[in-house]
């Protein structure tokens, strides 16, 4: 059984990409554009997978505000085109959404069926992919993450070591509280939903979330990156935490993107593992990519 997943460079498209699975194939630009439905189609008959995980989005949540339609286009179109040939082919499709589709009013953790609200262009063209994809292919799988980091690609974690190469403060909101999930850890839990997915008889399709499970702020989350980082003799610098009022932003975030996953973890057995060990190996490898990187751009 082959899983096909779309994207290649993004952060967890690699971590599908180093899960270790041989029946997983990673297909991304430019062979497999989500605005280009004849990609989309040459590829699922060339791999012939029995699912699909769409791990590419435009993830330019600033940018969104002022690229709308870019954000349409690849957020719901692509994966409305790409539900259509799933549903025909009748390969189930694993389609990735974000916290990013609530407001952060709700006091507590958000459950899948709580009502979306999103802040801005990019939650609202995810949200507007999930509901089509729901619509066009009934075995689907839509699963939203949140505050994912790792060593791949660009993210929280590679951008506090980055900065911190070079300032010795740096400014981070800390009134937005999520729980951090390590990439690779969220995609072993997404290999296991596929796998559960397409296993006869299998019928528990809709929306979940998959996140770690403790809670933190932005600010507290970089002062846990500055902490592993000087235990190895990295970069780190002082966190100055500020309300999200006085950063302003483009786009807002939600103030509580905390995403409670009891419904996958009971559906799929899954639980995922405490994301501070995920952060240890993330500044692990991190912190001596970006020393080999950045030549003499390093502070004093
Ligand atoms: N990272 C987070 O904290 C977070 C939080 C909530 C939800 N999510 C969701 O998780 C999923 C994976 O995110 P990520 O962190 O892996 O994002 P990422 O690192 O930004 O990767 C996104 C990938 O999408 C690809 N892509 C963009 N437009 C495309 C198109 N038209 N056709 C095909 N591929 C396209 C990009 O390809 P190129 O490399 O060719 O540019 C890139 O590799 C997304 O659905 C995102 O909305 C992420």
């Amino acid at each position: 059984m082959t899983i096909l997943v779309i994207g290649r460079q993004g952060q967890l498209a690699q971590c599908l990409g180093a899960a270790g699975r041989k029946d997983v194939v990673c297909v991304g630009r430019p062979e497999v554009d989500l605005t280009d439905a004849a990609s989309l189609a040459r590829t699922l008959d060339a791999v012939q997978p029995k699912a699909v995980i769409n791990a590419a989005a435009y993830t330019f949540v600033d940018k969104a505000e002022t690229e709308a339609a870019a954000s349409f286009a690849v957020n719901r179109d692509g994966p409305a085109e790409l539900a259509r040939l799933c549903a025909a082919r009748g390969i189930r499709l694993i389609h990735i959404s974000t916290d990013m589709v609530f407001d952060g009013e709700k006091a507590g953790p958000y459950e899948p069926d709580d009502p979306p609200a999103p802040l801005g262009v990019y939650g609202l063209s995810k949200l507007e992919g999930e509901r089509a994809v729901a619509q066009a292919c009934p075995q689907h799988l839509i699963v939203r993450v949140q505050w994912v980091f790792s060593e791949y690609a660009g993210n929280f974690v590679r951008t506090m070591l980055t900065l911190a190469q070079t300032r010795d403060e740096v400014t981070v909101v800390d009134d937005q509280v999520g729980y951090p999930t390590y990439c690779p850890d969220l995609a072993a839990g997404l290999l296991t939903m596929a796998d559960t997915a397409v296993k006869p008889g299998f019928d528990r399709w809709g929306t979940y979330h998959l996140a770690g499970t403790d809670e933190t702020d932005r600010a507290s989350m970089a002062d846990a990156v500055f902490a592993a980082s000087r235990a190895i003799g990295g970069p780190s610098a002082q966190v100055i935490g500020v309300p999200t009022a006085e950063y302003p932003t483009p786009a807002r975030r939600p103030l509580n993107s905390r995403l409670a996953s009891t419904m996958a973890f009971r559906v799929f057995g899954l639980r995922l593992p405490d994301w501070k060990a995920g952060l240890n190996k993330s500044v692990r490898v991190l912190v001596p990519e970006l020393a080999a990187k950045s030549g003499d751009k390093t502070k004093g």
